[in-house]
This record gives C-alpha cells, structure tokens and sequence, in this order.
C-alpha cells in the first residue's frame, strides 16, 4: 500500500498474538502488512487506523444500509437499551419488528427472530427438514449461506476440484466439516434448467430444500437467468421441496420486500439479515404459516441473544426509515449511475467488462463475455480487477480487493460521492496495466 499505514501494521502484529490471522473473520484478513483495521466509520466514510479516510463500498459486506452510524437509527437504538439490553420475555417492540417484516416480504406470514444469517439459514433448514420428513438438501455452487456445515460445500474451493459440469461433486470449504454430511448435499451450477431438471428427476423426492441465493451475492453477483428462480419454485411445488430464499444480502436492499418484491417471487421460506438492522446483529428467517407454525410443536429453534435490543431497535428505525421514505429507490438510481459509469469507462479503455448485480450491490467481472454461474465467472481477470482495487483504495475509495465481493451501496453515498468515485475509477483504469 502506497499510503500511509504504520499503525495498521503495528495492530495486525498486536492482532496475531491473539487471534488467528489477527482478525475475528476470515474475510477480513487481506495479508500479511496489507491487512487495514479500522478507527471509525460515518455516512459513506471509513478510516483506518492510519487515518487514511475511504469511501466504502464494502458496508460490512452489506449490512449498512443507510449510511455508517445513521443518527437517526442511533438514536432509537440509545433510547431503547436505556430499557434493558437482554430479557428472556418478549417485548412490544419485538412484536412491531415482526409485523414490518411480515407486512414488507411479500411471501412471509410467520417470522422467528435470529442474531446472524448464518443461524437463519441453520434454522431455515432444520424446519425445512421437519416440514418434508427429507433429509437432502441442494445449494449451488459459489453461493455462501454462512458458515454452518450443511451448505459450506463449493462455496470456495477452485472450481478445478467440483468435478464435471453434469455431474459436480460437493467440496467442502475447508476442513473440519463432517463427511457425512456429504451424503446431504447436493451441489448443482447456477442457472442450468437442465441439470435442475435432471437432477430433481433421480433425487427430487429425497430433497427438502433446495437453497438459493437470488443472485450469486458471494461470487460476482451473478444474475438469475430469466426464468431460472422460478422453474425452482415450479419444481419445489412439483417434488413437494421447501424453496428458501436466502436473502441475507438482497433483503431490505434491492427492495423493501427484497428479491421476492423485485421478481415477483413466492419462495416458501426466506432467510434475512445484513440490512435489516444497518448494522445492529439481527437475522430473521420466515415463510408460509403452514410450515413455520410447526416450530415450536415438535421443531426446535431458539436463541438467548434472538431478541437483542440493539438489534431489535436497530431493525426498527431502519425498517421504519426504509418504509416511509424512498431510500432503496434513491439508492438504485445513484447506484445504476456507478454502474454506468464504470461500464462506460472499460468501454472507452477497450476492456471488455461483464456489469452484474443490482444498482445497490453490483460486481464486474473484467475480460468476460457470458457469466452463468461459478465456472464460467472463474475465467474472469481477477488478478487485474485486484490490482485495479488496490489502486482505488490507494486513492480513497474502498470496495473490496476479492472480486466475489460486490460493492455495496448506501443511502449516504451521494450524488458527489458518486462523482469522485467515477473520477478515481477513471484514473485507475488509465494507469493500471491490464
Ligand atoms: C447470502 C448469505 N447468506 C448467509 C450469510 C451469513 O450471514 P452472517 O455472516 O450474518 O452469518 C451471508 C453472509 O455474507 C450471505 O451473504
């Protein structure tokens, strides 16, 4: 890095004394003496422990919505945990988060209240398995729905190693997953009708779900292929499968009502988190009452931490805020500007660019034609699109370096937060050599 960055150094050799890689998550370990750590973050900024101050386009990887410590939310948030942080009583408050959720999702008429997405979508499953008496569960290769074993396969792994396009073998991310969970897992390439089909034709009445993002929000944001989202949801009413939508990245984000309100979608479980809170911890998994009444008379599910009251608060103004004013509107028109912009400039450099992705969480994939799914976005320059990301952080705006990883955006960023950040994307793109 080419600016400033001592103090980050000297924390990341504090910060590997006690835990590994010097990070609390995996995705925020950029490398040794590259690693940045963070003194604070407001609206659209954030500064390292440098100083060095960033437009960031990271958002925590989705959650901030309205802008870095929106003081509008902080405020209801102040007031509420003035009333106590943590009772094993549900409170009123609680309820009206409920209500906002059922009232904004289109498809969800029971809701249960989790801390993170990766406890929804665990909880998902599980009442998914109960539901179907079943026990198989299919995801797609490159999706990432958190970090419980039953679906951390072909997340991450080279895609050298999923085998043959028609027949993919699952992977687990890594070790210390169970083998015998591989007997669970189904692991398919996004947006093939034909394999689907196949598939579903041999296993179909062994499935109880099948898990899907409704972009490929963890790799390059790939699009849903018209029609792909709802031959799933054809295909589950057929088989008798529970479709769950995780929507922990598109939730609260590409409209109030998510992917189901942008697609006209009708999944019958949906899992959430990020946005709902615009940072405060708070997930929540939901869907039909038929399936979701069954929690509780025979299905287990709870949590000590479900009803935080910073989350519950948190999801509270930020719902209200996103009911009552066009922010995600406002949000997509800048966004769709960026993404305009940053196409219009590979264009002009001669550089052929694949734009993925909503105006509000988007990804570009460099030196791509066609992107269907993981396989075929693994062919994209990734190693330029890093040295081009270092290059913008160089100069203050802040996506991140991994190409999986779309930008994310927030209502703070600005008309003129837009501007600059086509201006930086326009020198970088000029100076740094393919
Ligand atoms: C689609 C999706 N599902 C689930 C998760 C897991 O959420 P969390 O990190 O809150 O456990 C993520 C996190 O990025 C995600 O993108």
């Amino acid at each position: 890095m080419h600016i400033p960055f001592e103090k980050n150094r000297q924390l990341q050799r504090r910060a590997q004394a006690v835990m590994p890689l010097g990070v609390n998550s995996n995705f925020r370990f950029w490398g040794d003496d590259i690693t940045p750590y963070v003194s604070k973050a407001k609206g659209a900024y954030l500064w390292d422990a440098d100083g060095n101050r960033f437009i960031d386009y990271r958002l925590a990887f989705g959650p901030i919505i309205l802008g870095h410590a929106d003081d509008e939310v902080d405020a209801i948030v102040k007031r509420e945990i003035d009333n106590g942080l943590l009772c094993a009583m549900t409170s009123e408050l609680e309820i009206a988060v409920m209500e906002k959720i059922v009232a904004m999702c289109p498809g969800v008429e029971m809701a249960r209240l989790a801390c993170s997405g990766t406890e929804a979508t665990m909880h998902a499953l599980r009442v998914a398995r109960a539901y179907t008496g079943r026990e198989k569960v299919i995801k797609f290769e490159g999706m990432y729905h958190g970090f419980q074993d039953y679906t951390l396969w072909s997340t991450y792994a080279p895609v050298e190693a999923y085998g043959s396009y028609r027949n993919p073998i699952p992977v687990p991310s890594g070790s210390g997953i169970p083998r015998a969970l591989n007997e669970l897992i189904i692991t398919l390439p996004f947006n093939n009708f034909e394999i689907l089909e196949k598939t579903l034709r041999s296993l179909g009445h062994q499935v109880a779900a099948i898990i899907a993002e409704p972009c490929m929000g963890n790799c390059g944001a790939i699009l849903p292929a018209p029609g792909f989202l709802e031959l799933i949801r054809q295909k589950c009413t057929e088989y008798g499968i529970v479709f769950i939508l995780d929507e922990v990245k598109t939730g609260f984000r590409i409209a109030n009502g998510g992917a189901q309100e942008y697609y006209n979608l009708d999944p019958d479980m949906a899992t959430y988190a990020k946005a709902i809170g615009n940072g405060y911890p708070l997930a929540a998994f939901g869907g039909k009452r038929v399936i979701m009444e069954n929690i509780g008379r025979g299905v287990s599910q709870g949590g000590t931490y479900n009803n935080n009251k910073p989350g519950v608060a948190g999801a509270y103004a930020t719902l209200t805020l996103l009911q009552e004013r066009p922010i995600l509107k406002t949000i997509t028109e800048r966004g769709q500007r960026l993404m305009d912009g940053i196409q219009q400039l590979f264009s002009e450099a001669g550089i052929p660019v694949v734009m993925n992705g909503y105006p509000a969480m988007f990804s570009f994939a460099i030196g791509a034609e066609k992107i269907t799914d993981q396989r075929s976005w693994d062919n994209s320059e990734k190693e330029y699109y890093l040295r081009l990301i270092e290059a913008a952080i160089e100069r203050g705006v802040m996506p991140d370096h991994d190409p999986r990883e779309p930008w994310f955006l927030c209502y703070a960023h600005t008309d003129e937060i837009i501007a600059e950040t086509l201006n930086v994307m326009r020198e970088v793109i000029r100076t740094v050599k393919r």
